[in-house]
């Protein structure tokens, strides 16, 4: 099965060598071709050119794109989309000005949706996540990331978990999973964090390693939630289990989960509000991506991470929504690249580039997607007409996305 698309006025992120990560002053780089054409063949991208090099084949379905841009999908490699209710209200205390950390401590925060998720079924679970997926479909993703962590009981984690493998089963969008355990110390086990940790290692992580239901292993280290010395123990309990670490740290303090990250190979370390010399040291020697996630830090009001020295350190940056219903109620990655634009400081290519390939790299997937390279699963999208592609993130209230096209087939025509 054939699809052409014709009269492409611009097509954005292409690159036959785009099969890693871009980083430093390269990330202000982006291969594009203007009037050109995608010739896709069996879900995968076949070829890609100039308008005037364009084959006919027959039997091809052909689409006009009559002067729209056509852009590889959106990599979201870092969201807890699977969750189960919302929390407004806390919205609202935040608006009164209780801070994050404040509203964890009175039972507020990942903890309200624990007890939510608990008293949930898993097949309204499922239903609730699913929406969230056909939302971000929507939006132009065609990867994302997901995590655990709303469960932390042993049956809670691997009902989440189990959701997160039947939306890979059913769903056309590329996911990966990442089991979250150590994501808050629940209630009845408050001042016994050590055992909560044994009782991930020793329970939780065989579990989830026995019936395969993660790819990888995160933790919260940061400021009142997991200590280093705690990562490093979970850490090293899902290596033996092959699960590689992609970890929340520097969100809330200096809390060294950037250096252990890197210690142990994570595959990124994300947040990253408190990012010093120090950190950009250790990220510049290791092959960990630095993922920003400028919606939780824009929605609680927090300091923004050094995006410009990172990348002028020479450092690849992802940027990612972390659609939660807590810091980051949102899985919208063209409002990322705005809000990256406006308060990072970064340029239009630079995170275009952080939310194509690099968020790929950041999930494992580079080799798959993220860019538009041949062998490369056909996941774009088709925007509506635009002058230029820095109008993407410009217009950062404006749905500027016409067609999905996902594993080579036709999802959605606004
Ligand atoms: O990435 N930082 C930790 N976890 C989430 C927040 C989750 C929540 O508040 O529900 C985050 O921001
Ligand atoms: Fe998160």
């Amino acid at each position: 099965m054939d699809i052409i698309i014709r009269n492409i006025k611009e097509l954005i992120q292409t690159g036959n060598g785009l099969k890693s990560m871009v980083c430093g002053k390269n990330m202000a780089k982006l291969a594009t071709i203007k009037q050109a054409f995608l010739h896709i063949r069996n879900g995968k991208i076949q070829d890609y050119g100039e308008m005037t090099k364009c084959p006919t084949v027959r039997s091809a379905e052909i689409i006009d794109a009559e002067g729209r841009m056509v852009f590889p999908s959106f990599c979201d490699s870092h969201t807890h989309l699977v969750y189960a209710g919302s929390r407004e209200i806390e919205y609202i205390d935040k608006i009164r000005g209780l801070s994050y950390e404040e509203i964890a401590k009175r039972g507020g925060g990942i903890l309200n949706s624990a007890r939510l998720l608990h008293d949930t079924s898993e097949e309204s679970l499922f239903e609730q996540s699913l929406l969230r997926i056909n939302e971000i479909i929507g939006l132009g993703t065609g990867a994302v990331e997901i995590k655990s962590g709303y469960g932390l009981s042993t049956d809670d984690e691997l009902k989440m978990l189990r959701v997160i493998k039947r939306l890979k089963e059913t769903t056309p969008i590329i996911i990966r999973s990442t089991f979250l355990g150590a994501h808050a110390v629940p209630a009845e086990y408050r001042g016994r964090q050590d055992e909560y940790v044994d009782l991930i290692i020793n329970e939780m992580i065989p579990q989830v390693a026995s019936e395969e239901l993660a790819d990888y292993i995160d933790v919260f280290c940061d400021r009142g939630f997991f200590t280093v010395d705690q990562t490093e123990r979970l850490l090293m309990a899902g290596m033996k289990y092959g699960l590689r670490a992609k970890i929340h740290a520097n969100e809330l303090d200096f809390s060294g989960g950037i250096q252990v990250g890197v210690k142990y190979n994570a595959l990124s370390v994300d947040h990253l509000e408190y990012t010093g010399d120090a950190e950009i040291d250790v990220l510049r020697d290791s092959e960990t991506m630095p993922t920003l996630l400028p919606g939780a830090a824009f929605f609680l009001g927090m300091i923004d991470p050094p995006a410009r020295k990172m990348m002028e350190s020479g450092l690849p940056l992802a940027l990612a929504s972390d659609y939660n219903p807590g810091s980051s109620p949102s899985g919208n990655m063209k409002f990322v690249m705005s809000l990256a634009c406006i308060k990072l400081r970064m340029l239009p290519e630079e995170v275009i580039n952080a939310v194509t390939i690099n968020g790929a790299y950041a999930m494992g997937i580079a080799e798959e997607t993220g860019s538009i390279t041949k062998g490369k699963t056909a996941n774009v999208f088709i925007t509506k007409p635009i002058p230029t592609y820095s109008f993407m993130p410009y217009s950062f209230g404006s749905d500027l996305i016409d067609t999905v096209i996902l594993n080579g087939k036709v999802i959605l025509k606004k």
